[in-house]
């Protein structure tokens, strides 16, 4: 087995200084009845703090807007997901928090809103309206692993959100900022990635607005920037914020932000500038090439580019076979970790199957197998 110690150096970031380069990734988990993280899901966290995982991003968690949550075309993985607003949701959070300081871990909610992927009509309030950028949803008929029948349903054009209704969604993020703090999470991530609201806004595909909201790719990024420099106030100056995006989207897994190293820095230089200090980047693979010509991955460019603390993510202990199953890639992982790529790794579905996996990638303990089931269960 590899030598892991380096990724076992700690880090500071603001006025954080997480013990180890190893990050849990954001989950959707689905146990949070009435949008309220209960005690099982504070043990399920604090399982992880335990054995070792530098710090916890949590699972999406809906920012305070109506029209945040919904059915997403997930099946039952949809429901139950917790909310960063309300006084139960809130209390349940402190626990949360509570349980993960207990174990000496750090830990950082995701602020989600599903955007266009919301189903009209479902959610905390079936009355609001879902939002896309320009109303309508997006390309159809790409390569994507939303089932055609969902897409049908969801994709039914709406009217687009005025001036008003942006700036109201800017302050919903803002505001579940502010309750975050006020239970004690460690700083805020955001989840800009994956063809969700904030991604929709940064897409041309999706974002076709011709007021302060749209143009090109800085003015496409006028949400975000509003979002980050907002909470940025409220995590201040000692607590990071984490900004997750990627290339790909639900909609279409090869569509692509940018084309070239080139554009992929005018569409980070507004984020770092807007006050960003890590950028979680969103891949499949942590070590796929991201532009023809380097074996260079995504993460490696963001970080070369803007020189900002950066995460990969993508495939850390598991593979894809037909089913997935757990691999020991760690060597690889560390080979792009010394080459300096990257400064944090993100590990999501290991995780999910072994609580115990950061522990483990450092002493050299055999990992729980992969199993499916872990989908479905908080263990
Ligand atoms: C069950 C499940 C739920 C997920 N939910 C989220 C989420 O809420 N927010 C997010 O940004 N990514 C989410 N992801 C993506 C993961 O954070 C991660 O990027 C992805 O699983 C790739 O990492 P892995 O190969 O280590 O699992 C989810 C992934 C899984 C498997």
């Amino acid at each position: 087995m590899a030598d892991t110690s380096p990724l076992f150096e700690p880090l500071s970031v603001r006025g954080l200084s997480l013990p180890n380069r190893i990050v849990m990734s954001p989950m959707t988990r689905n146990f949070s009845t009435d949008g309220v993280p209960g005690e099982d899901v504070a043990a399920y966290y604090k399982r992880r703090a335990e054995a070792e995982v530098g710090l916890i991003i949590t699972e999406g968690v809906g920012v305070d807007h109506p029209s945040a949550l919904g059915e997403a075309g997930m099946g039952k993985r949809q429901a139950d997901i917790p909310f960063m607003y309300g006084e139960a949701a809130l209390a349940g959070w402190r626990r949360v928090v509570e349980a993960v300081r207990g174990a000496g871990g750090l830990i950082i909610p995701q602020l989600w809103h599903m955007g266009g992927f919301r189903l009209q009509g479902t959610g905390p309030y079936p009355e609001a309206m879902s939002i896309r950028p320009s109303g309508f949803w997006g390309p159809v008929g790409r390569h994507t692993s939303t089932p055609a029948a969902f897409i049908a349903k969801v994709s039914e054009p709406l009217p687009a959100p005025t001036d008003e209704t942006v700036q109201d969604l800017v302050d919903g993020y803002v505001r579940s900022t502010a309750a975050a703090m006020s239970v004690g999470f460690d700083g805020i991530a955001v989840h800009g990635a994956h063809g969700y609201l904030i991604d929709t806004f940064f897409w041309a595909e999706t974002n076709q607005r011709d007021d302060r909201w749209g143009g090109d790719m800085a003015r496409r990024a006028e949400f975000a920037v509003q979002i980050i420099k907002g909470l940025r106030r409220e995590v201040g100056p000692d607590r990071p914020v984490i900004f997750r995006y990627s290339q790909w989207k639900q909609h279409d897994y090869l569509a692509r932000l940018g084309e070239t190293p080139d554009d992929l820095a005018a569409f980070l230089e507004p984020l770092v500038e807007a006050g960003v200090d890590v950028f979680d980047v969103s891949t499949r693979n942590f070590d796929r090439p991201a532009f023809e010509g380097s074996e260079l991955s995504q993460a490696g460019w963001t970080r070369k580019l803007t020189g900002v603390t950066t995460m990969a993510v993508g495939g850390v202990g598991v593979a894809r076979d037909g089913q997935i199953f757990t691999v020991d890639n760690l060597d690889r992982v560390l080979a792009r970790f010394e080459a300096g790529e990257f400064d944090l790794i993100a590990v999501g579905r290991a995780l999910l199957s072994d609580p115990q996996f950061a522990r483990k990638a450092r002493t050299g303990e055999a990992f729980i197998p992969f199993n499916a089931e872990a989908y479905d269960v908080l263990v």
